[in-house]
């Protein structure tokens, strides 16, 4: 579905770039680059349709759902799955398997090898085909505890100028991070990562190209908002959004943890498009 714009409404986003420490920004791009260049990936995405995190008119962007083949796949092609998996609640009887949850911060995480059987066998759409996680959660909604958080030691070894940059960031803690790259021609499904009415997230995307053609979708006006080209964003992760397709790679750093005061009273918070 092509997107149409809004119109000139009120922008849904905030453009943090004023308010942010963004010196050096350049050479963490270079590092970024460099290190995704090194490092095997995982995919990210792919169930956005099985959750219900889809709006009601964009439901077609969203091809192969891996969590739609997982409820419909035969016991030989679980098995088949379930023996590509690394971990070891994949070895449980297929019975169990069937009743756990499927994916990323889920029961059962996917693999290298059954993103890739889910990618071939089954044309699940993986829209980001590059994603690291710097700081790991178990659970989504764990992502703004600080407790026991760090980064991970791939993060240190690869990261370092990365690392020192977000800890800059005017955050109490960080309690997730992670880097989302999108293949050229790829987009990013429209979904929301919150129901509209909770609480807003707090959270800094990066974007050192400043050019990742991040949207949010009225669903109810069918039209999209652009995200304004800068570095550094903020929306309500409960309004619908997505990325457009473009020719070549992009990616953002996504930065969860709670504002400090001043920071959240300098950047003021809007209520979500519902
Ligand atoms: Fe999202």
């Amino acid at each position: 579905m092509a997107v149409s714009g809004c119109g000139p409404a009120r922008t849904p986003f905030v453009d943090l770039a004023p308010f942010l420490p963004l010196e050096g920004l350049a050479e963490v791009h270079d590092e970024i680059c460099l290190a995704l260049a090194r490092l095997p990936s995982g995919f990210t995405g792919g169930s956005h349709r099985s959750l219900g995190i889809l709006p009601k008119n964009r439901e077609d962007d969203v091809f192969g759902d891996y969590g739609e083949v997982f409820a419909t796949l035969d016991d030989e092609g679980l098995a088949t799955l379930a023996k590509l998996g690394d971990s070891p609640r994949w070895r449980a009887p297929l019975d169990e398997l069937r009743a756990a949850t499927l994916g990323e911060e889920r029961d059962l995480p996917l693999s290298w090898a059954q993103q890739r059987w889910l990618l071939i066998r089954h044309r699940v759409y993986f829209p980001w085909t590059t994603f690291h996680e710097l700081m790991p959660v178990d659970r989504w909604d764990d992502k703004d505890d600080l407790a026991g958080k760090d980064f991970t030691r791939e993060a240190k070894a690869f990261f370092p100028k990365t690392l020192r940059f977000l800890r800059r960031l005017p955050l109490v803690g960080i309690g997730r991070a992670s880097i989302l790259g999108l293949a050229p021609f790829h987009h990013g499904t429209v979904h929301r990562d919150a129901e509209p009415d909770a609480e807003p997230a707090e959270f800094i995307m990066l974007v050192p190209t400043a050019d990742k053609q991040l949207f949010v979708w009225d669903d109810a006006a069918a039209c999209a908002h652009p995200a304004p080209k800068t570095h550094a964003l903020w929306f309500h992760d409960g309004d619908y959004h997505g990325v457009a397709a473009a020719p070549y790679f992009r990616y953002s750093v996504r930065v969860d943890g709670p504002f400090n005061d001043e920071f959240r009273q300098k950047i003021g918070i809007q209520e979500p498009l519902r």
